[in-house]
């Protein structure tokens, strides 16, 4: 069993992540500021020996050492998360996403950890409109939080070649399930309208609901976490040959996997439309409320900064992790649908 550091323990994704890993027998440490994350995400395992809770901040590079003391892995989670917040206050996203990764990378060199596993985002595609999104074929960033997550990669990667690291940065695509939050001003769709649902208000979709997304499962996101971070070197070598004669980029291919940096998407590979997500949502919460089904969206214009579509290629993660993903978009609205509806009335 290992000892595992994961940064952000107390968010959404972040305390997901403590559960299943704690499950698992892995003795856990959860570093998290509590900014956007919550004690009662992570406080059912206060009484667990296996579980230690750190409440400090990644912009301080001592605590991301102490934190580290010790542990095998590094699962990096913690970052502020919101593309307006980036826009509003880019300095703060910037201190976080950027120097706080940095010091986190930094004492997980210095404490030797086996592999750092971070969060990355899909919003590194930024403005390339091909789809699907495939890892080695970005565009230019949209947003200061776009730019923060593909500097991040840059730093794995110079860390990974400089001093011989494992990492491996997983590009979420619109991650939803339980612990999701639709309060404050930066919350993500889905519990947002989940919300509203409830509630028997209207969602209001931006724009005509034809832009897509590829929703991800947090189930989807456990297991590429697990793969990330146990894949043999073997393994991660022979799959990298593999995919690497498949997009005709053998050049990218190295032989030595002691040491590597790398990016996958981890999504569904589906596309669901605002319209299909919204009618997805409220027919799944109409299960436990039947006023829900008969409610209606509302229209509003387009939102500056949003990409029509974003589908991704999951070839990479399939190959080289063996990552398969269990639950397309659908499938994951019907599992959390109760969750749903208990906690965000
Ligand atoms: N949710 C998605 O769809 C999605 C998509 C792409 C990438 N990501 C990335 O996944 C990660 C987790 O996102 P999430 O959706 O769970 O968000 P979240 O806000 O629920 O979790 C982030 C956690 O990090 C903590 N944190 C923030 N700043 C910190 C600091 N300075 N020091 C210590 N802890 C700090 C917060 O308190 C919170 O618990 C983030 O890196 C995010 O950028 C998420």
């Amino acid at each position: 069993m290992s000892k595992i550091l994961i940064t952000g323990g107390a968010g959404f994704i972040g305390s997901n992540l403590v559960d299943y890993f704690l499950e698992k027998n892995h003795t856990i440490v959860c570093l998290d500021n509590l900014s956007t994350g919550f004690e009662h995400n992570i406080k059912q395992h206060f009484n667990n020996p296996n579980f230690t809770f750190i409440k400090s901040d990644i912009r301080d590079l001592e605590a991301c050492k102490n934190a580290v003391a010790g542990c095998d892995y590094v699962l990096h989670e913690a970052a502020l998360g919101s593309v307006p917040r980036s826009i509003e206050d880019p300095a703060t996203t910037n201190e976080v996403n950027i120097g706080g990764f940095l010091n986190m990378i930094i004492a997980a060199r210095d404490a030797k950890v086996k592999r750092f596993v971070y969060a990355a985002s899909s919003s590194t595609y930024g403005d390339s409109k091909k789809l699907p999104k495939v890892e080695n074929e970005i565009g230019k960033p949209l947003s200061p939080y776009a730019i923060t997550k593909y500097v991040d990669e840059l730093y794995a990667d110079v860390f990974s070649k400089t001093y011989g690291m494992q990492c491996i940065g997983l590009r979420y695509f619109n991650v939803f399930g339980r612990r999701q939050t639709p309060d404050g001003a930066y919350a993500a769709v889905i519990p947002l309208w989940v919300k509203e649902l409830i509630n028997h208000r209207s969602p209001k979709i931006n724009g005509d609901g034809s832009y897509s997304r590829d929703f991800t499962f947090i189930e989807n996101v456990i297991q590429a976490n697990e793969l990330a971070l146990f894949a043999t070197e073997k393994q991660i070598s022979q799959g990298q040959k593999v995919y690497s004669k498949l997009i005709g980029k053998e050049d990218l291919y190295t032989p030595n996997s002691t040491f590597f940096s790398e990016v996958f998407n981890v999504a569904f590979g589906g596309n669901t439309n605002l319209i299909q997500l919204f009618e997805a949502l409220r027919d799944n919460l109409a299960r436990f409320d039947n006023k829900i089904k008969k409610i209606e969206a509302v229209f509003g214009p387009f939102r500056a900064g949003d990409i029509p579509h974003s589908q991704a290629s999951i070839k990479k993660a399939e190959i080289i992790l063996k990552y398969k993903p269990k639950f397309d978009a659908r499938e994951g609205f019907e599992k959390v649908a109760e969750w749903y509806y208990e906690n965000l009335k």
